[in-house]
């Protein structure tokens, strides 16, 4: 028996991916671009074992035996499967079994989905011999779009590719988190509760639906990623911020654009972007950013000397009762404190 147990992290994107081009394969209409976070406090656990007397592949998720006829996870075992035949055709018939968990809420627009196939990915291809990165994140891409970006650390791209096989659509990294040193994200937990609308559906509907989106996707996109990565390059923090909160409203425009529409954001994330346009105001100089996901949490940007300001506002804006993280139920976030992954 091999086994084998890998821990992933979470990407939080500052330019979204919204919208495929090929649902079968997940290749995107665009390039995005993300942060992926520290694995200190949200991550993806898998392990893997392999064994020739293991009679079939078995899955449990968060402690549960999961279908193994998900198509996704399916096709991400697939993929595995026939780069293993290639290079160590000896443990190809060998089944998985598998045990992955994640540490905080599933499905509430945390890209759980993109740290666990990340997770599954790596540690499939680790038990079987398979090393190059290229391979784990053009396969994890097969799980959930977003978890192609997981694979890296820093700040990393998805290029959307042009193949119609989807064989350069992959995530690269365009700096380690070394590069920038004192950037930080706040992960402001809203609601742990499972998204109304998952994202696979979501952005199906608004590639039917939104004009908006094809206007974002061909007048906006392509000089907006220019300018983040030149804005990350030169660790230029408003103007990344700027364009990451252009993009985050963009992003549930489009949503809102769908018909009928999408609605991710709550109150609470309203009272959070408010917050930080007013802060930003006050301080006469772009400090703090949000993003949003599919889901009402949200992520700020922050550089290290801010953070304690920061929360301390947020603290007082939303007064915590306990720091528990029953306070979210009240509607005051939760705020973790995390810095990126290398
Ligand atoms: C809003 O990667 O979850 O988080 O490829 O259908 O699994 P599928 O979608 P998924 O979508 C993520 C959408 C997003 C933006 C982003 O992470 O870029």
């Amino acid at each position: 028996m091999k086994i084998i147990t890998c821990i992933a992290p979470v990407n939080i994107a500052t330019i979204k991916y919204w919208g495929k081009r090929d649902t079968e394969l997940i290749l995107p209409l665009n390039d995005s671009i993300s942060v992926t976070l520290s694995t200190d406090q949200m991550h993806s656990k898998t392990t893997v074992a392999i064994d020739p007397d293991f009679k079939s592949d078995r899955m449990w998720l968060n402690g549960k035996e999961q279908s193994v006829d998900n198509p996704r996870f399916a096709q991400c075992l697939k993929e595995i499967r026939r780069r293993v035949q290639d290079k160590h055709g000896d443990i190809a018939d060998w089944k998985f079994h598998i045990c992955s968990e994640n540490n905080f809420p599933t499905a509430a627009g945390l890209a759980s989905s993109a740290a666990g196939y990340a997770c599954l990915v790596y540690a499939l291809a680790k038990v079987s011999g398979i090393s190059e990165v290229r391979d784990v994140s053009l396969v994890a891409r097969r799980g959930s779009g977003s978890a192609c970006r997981s694979v890296w650390g820093g700040f990393v791209r998805w290029q959307a590719g042009v193949r119609p096989d989807g064989a350069d659509s992959l995530a690269e990294q365009l700096y380690p988190a070394e590069h920038w040193p004192p950037v930080r994200v706040l992960v402001l937990v809203v609601s742990d509760s499972k998204k109304k609308i998952g994202s696979t559906s979501g952005m199906q509907e608004s590639v039917k639906t939104s004009k908006l989106l094809a206007h974002r996707v061909e007048r906006v996109l392509p000089d907006r990623i220019a300018n983040m990565i030149e804005a990350i390059g030169r660790k230029d923090f408003a103007t990344f911020a700027d364009l990451t909160m252009q993009d985050s409203n963009q992003f549930h425009a489009v949503c809102l654009d769908t018909y009928p529409p999408i609605v991710y954001m709550n109150e609470v994330s309203h009272a959070i972007v408010d917050f930080v346009h007013k802060y930003n105001q006050l301080a006469n100089q772009v400090k703090v950013a949000y993003t949003f996901d599919a889901g009402p949490n949200a992520c700020l940007f922050v550089l290290e000397p801010d953070v304690a300001d920061v929360i301390a506002h947020l603290r007082h804006l939303f007064p915590p009762t306990e720091h528990s993280a029953a306070n979210y139920v009240r509607g005051i976030p939760v705020v973790q404190h995390v810095q990126l992954h290398k």
